[in-house]
């Protein structure tokens, strides 16, 4: 067999890859070595963290909430295996759509472990070590990444883990604890805290989501305690040891104090590094750099300039959406299209409630490039709307040139900020100032009120609701 293209790695990237490759009339082949499509992000990463975090946020809501929206409820508990069991379903449906899609589009999907034997040649071992191999004119390797660890962790998988086995426990834990206080960190943290977990999460810098704006990470570490998350910031895990069903987790402080935490399980959520085991890269003579990652070019070529690199295996966030449009990019690249990605304008999200939401640069950012900027912020707790469903955690943060009033960064957190972020990217997209959005109608009562407001705030300091 003969293909246009072939593409190693099912995620995001790499399926959206195919699935534009074929629209753009290319013989295409996708290459997966899960049994089931969709990578990292539909089987054990995006979609199945959501599944538990809406299950256990109504649980939350249910347990926490509703009497005082006088709705009464009796005998209220957590059945974990079938909250587990429900997400795997929503996992299977999305899974299965994807290979739907892969049929609807006539793209030969190949199940097993991709390997590049010459420069175009591609061979296929599936998990009975059967082989199949092929010809390619063009591939894109977009085979993700996998948990980052500790050298002196152990991972037993069963009560010692990563975010993996965090998806899959059958009980709450009596007290997790959390090695890493970023996005997953915070995420599956929230799914227990939620369900009654005593959590604590220890963090090696000063601030928890440490990549995004700093104002971002106190607002949410404030709303995250009042859900009872412990934090231990500028902690430094020395030790984990498992002995029957108690994990003690040892840290330095600041201070070099040794810090002790027990508990039943811990989860360690300090990163994902790319992944090319097993890829063959040695054969064709494409490196990694010193974290890993396959370079490429602004065109993401390898140094083989018929073979691309998208998503978590190259540099950049490790996002989903990132992935897609690296994925769409090569397509219409390798169709001899001039294509485009404004990294710039890659949203960043961190599904907890409130939720966090940001584009574009940060204060900190900003600073450092010496860009003259200035900033408007709204609390949600000035809206109707927030009050009305009791979510006023959180604020809107619009940074803007400080002579053009061009808007430079968003930065939510709040409720609703991830679908609220939309708003933003388009605006910039179109180098919109904060005076454009504060002109511009907004619904009321509703949350994006708070977007319209904070740029009134940029503009001119003139919000109208505080
Ligand atoms: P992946 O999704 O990792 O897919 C790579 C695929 O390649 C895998 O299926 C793998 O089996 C396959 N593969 C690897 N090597 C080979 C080989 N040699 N042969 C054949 N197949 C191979 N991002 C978001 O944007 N939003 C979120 O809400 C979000 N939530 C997340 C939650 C968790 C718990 C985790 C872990 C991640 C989350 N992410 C989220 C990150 C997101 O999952 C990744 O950025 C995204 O999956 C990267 O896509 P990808 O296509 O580069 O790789
Ligand atoms: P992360 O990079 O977001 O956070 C890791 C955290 O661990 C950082 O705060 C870091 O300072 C800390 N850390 C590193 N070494 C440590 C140590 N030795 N001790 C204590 N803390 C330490 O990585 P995370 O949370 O593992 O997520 C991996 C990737 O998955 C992220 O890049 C993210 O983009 C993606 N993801 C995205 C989601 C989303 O978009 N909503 C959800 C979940 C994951």
């Amino acid at each position: 067999m003969n293909y246009d293209i072939t593409i190693i790695g099912s995620g995001p990237g790499g399926y959206v890859a195919a699935i534009r490759c074929a629209q753009l009339g290319m013989k295409t082949a996708l290459v997966e070595k899960y049994p089931t499509l969709g990578g990292t992000c539909l089987n054990v990463g995006c979609i199945p963290s959501k599944a538990l975090l809406d299950s256990s946020e109504h649980y939350h809501n249910a347990h926490k909430t509703f009497e005082e929206h006088g709705i009464q409820l009796k005998d209220l508990g957590v059945d974990m295996p079938q909250m587990i069991k429900r997400k795997d379903a929503v996992v299977s449906q999305t899974t299965a759509g994807v290979e739907f899609l892969m049929k609807k589009n006539k793209i030969d999907v190949h199940y097993g472990t991709g390997s590049f034997v010459d420069d175009h040649t591609v061979k296929v071992t599936d998990k009975d070590g059967k082989e199949n191999t092929f010809s390619t004119k063009k591939a894109i390797i977009a085979t993700g990444s996998k948990p980052a660890n500790l050298p002196f962790i152990s991972l037993d998988k069963e009560r010692v883990f990563t975010s993996t086995e965090a998806l899959n426990l059958q009980e709450v834990p009596k007290h997790i604890i959390i090695i890493g206080g970023g996005v997953i960190g915070l995420e599956l943290g929230s799914v227990y805290a939620r369900l009654g977990a005593k959590v604590s999460v220890v963090e090696f810098l000063d601030s928890i989501i440490p990549t995004m704006d700093r104002t971002m990470g106190k607002e949410l570490q404030r709303s995250m305690k009042k859900l009872g998350v412990k934090f231990y910031l500028s902690h430094k895990v020395t030790g984990v040891k498992r002995e029957g069903e108690e994990v003690t987790v040892t840290a330095e402080d600041k201070k070099e104090q040794t810090v002790e935490f027990k508990g039943d399980y811990c989860m360690v959520a300090i990163g994902r590094q790319a992944y090319t085991e097993g890829l063959g890269l040695e054969n064709i003579g494409i490196k990694t750099d010193d974290r890993g990652r396959i370079e490429v070019n602004d065109h993401l070529q390898t140094s083989k300039s018929h073979i691309f690199a998208i998503g978590d295996v190259i540099k950049g966030a490790m996002l989903a959406h990132k992935a897609e449009e690296e994925g769409v990019y090569v397509a219409e690249y390798v169709a001899g299209q001039k294509p485009h990605i404004n990294y710039n304008l890659i949203p960043g999200v961190v599904y907890t409630w409130p939720e966090v939401a940001a584009v574009g640069q940060s204060e900190e950012q900003l600073k450092e490039a010496g860009i003259p900027y200035k900033s408007g912020a709204f609390p949600f707790r000035a809206l109707g709307r927030a009050r009305a469903s009791m979510d006023i955690d959180g604020q809107v943060k619009v940074l803007a040139h400080k002579e053009t009033d061009e808007i430079l960064g968003v930065h939510i957190v709040g409720p609703r900020a991830a679908d609220m972020i939309a708003e933003a990217v388009v605006a910039m997209e179109y180098r919109a100032s904060a005076e454009d959005i504060s002109r511009m109608s907004h619904a009321h009562p509703t949350f994006t009120e708070a977007m319209k407001e904070a740029c009134l705030a940029a503009t001119e300091d003139r919000p109208l609701h505080i």
